[in-house]
Parts: C-alpha cells; structure tokens; sequence
C-alpha cells in the first residue's frame, strides 16, 4: 500500500476544505494508506512513515503561515540526516497571489530529501466548484506521478 501523508494548516477554513476535497479524493483509491495531520500535529515520524507527502498551506502576509512553518522548523534537522528520499506536492489557498508561500516552500524543502513531483497547485478566493474539482484532479495527477 502507498502510505501518503497530507500536513495542512488553515486559519479561517479555506485550506482545510481544500485539504478535505484532497483527501476524499485520495480515500476512494483503496490501495493508498492516508494519514490527515493538521501541521501542529504532525511530527518527523509521520514523515518517515509516508511514501508521498502533501503540503497544504495558506499564504500569510507574502509569505507561508507560520504553522506550516512551524512544522518544517521542528522536523529540520531529523529530515536532513534521513536519507529516504520522497515525492512531494503542495496546494496553496491564498487570497490573491500565493507564489510566495510556494517560494517558501519550495526554498524550505530544497534541504529535505524530497524531490518534487508537480508544480504546485494555487487556489485563490474561496474555492468555487471549479477550484474544488481542480484539487481533485490534482490529488489524483499526483498519485499518478508518485
Ligand atoms: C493576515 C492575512 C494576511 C494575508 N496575506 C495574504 C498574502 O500575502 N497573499 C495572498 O494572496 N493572500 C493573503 N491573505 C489571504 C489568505 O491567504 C486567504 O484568505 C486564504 O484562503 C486563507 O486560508 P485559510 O482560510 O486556510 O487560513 C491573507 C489573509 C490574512 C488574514
């Protein structure tokens, strides 16, 4: 089973309900093991556990929230000397830009042993449908490249 880990951070609810369309995607493959961590709750072992990793983020004042931040803060140094190397794929929920929080992690990440799969996925405004149907194919597009 491809075990995938999904580590999100939302403040007001928009990344959340994108983390969830993700993940209800991802649950009707039944060969995939998902964990759903919000990125407080999410340490360096649920990091070694996975076989795909998803980041789901926010862009806060031109740049990632703090949270998710946070979580690459705490796991830094245990990832750097973990030589499992892993896909990665990030979405983004920002009002109207989200290349920062993206240039972030993708600066952050370059010191992981994480190679990235797919360009980042950024969702501007409250997703419409369309927006939540693109996080669906964008969950399985990434599934199909891991
Ligand atoms: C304090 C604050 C700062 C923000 N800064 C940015 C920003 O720099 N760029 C942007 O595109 N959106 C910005 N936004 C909009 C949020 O990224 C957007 O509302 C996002 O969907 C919030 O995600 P969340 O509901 O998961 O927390 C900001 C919102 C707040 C409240």
């Amino acid at each position: 089973m491809k075990k995938v880990l999904i580590v999100y951070h939302s403040q007001s609810g928009n990344t959340a309900r994108l983390a969830r369309v993700f993940l209800k995607a991802l649950a009707k493959d039944k060969t995939l093991s998902l964990r759903f961590l919000k990125a407080d709750a999410a340490t360096f072992d649920d990091m070694v556990w996975c076989d795909l990793i998803v980041f789901g983020a926010a862009e806060y004042l031109g740049t990632l929230s703090g949270m998710m931040k946070d979580f690459f803060d705490r796991t830094f140094h245990s990832a750097k000397s973990n030589q499992q190397h892993k896909p990665y794929g990030v979405f983004i929920s920002a009002g109207n830009n989200g290349s920062r929080a993206v240039a972030e992690i993708d600066r952050i990440v370059k010191h992981y042993p994480f190679y990235k799969i797919s360009e980042p996925l950024i969702i501007n405004g409250n997703a419409s449908n369309n927006g939540l149907l693109t996080i669906e194919n964008y969950a399985v597009k990434l599934i199909a490249s891991s």
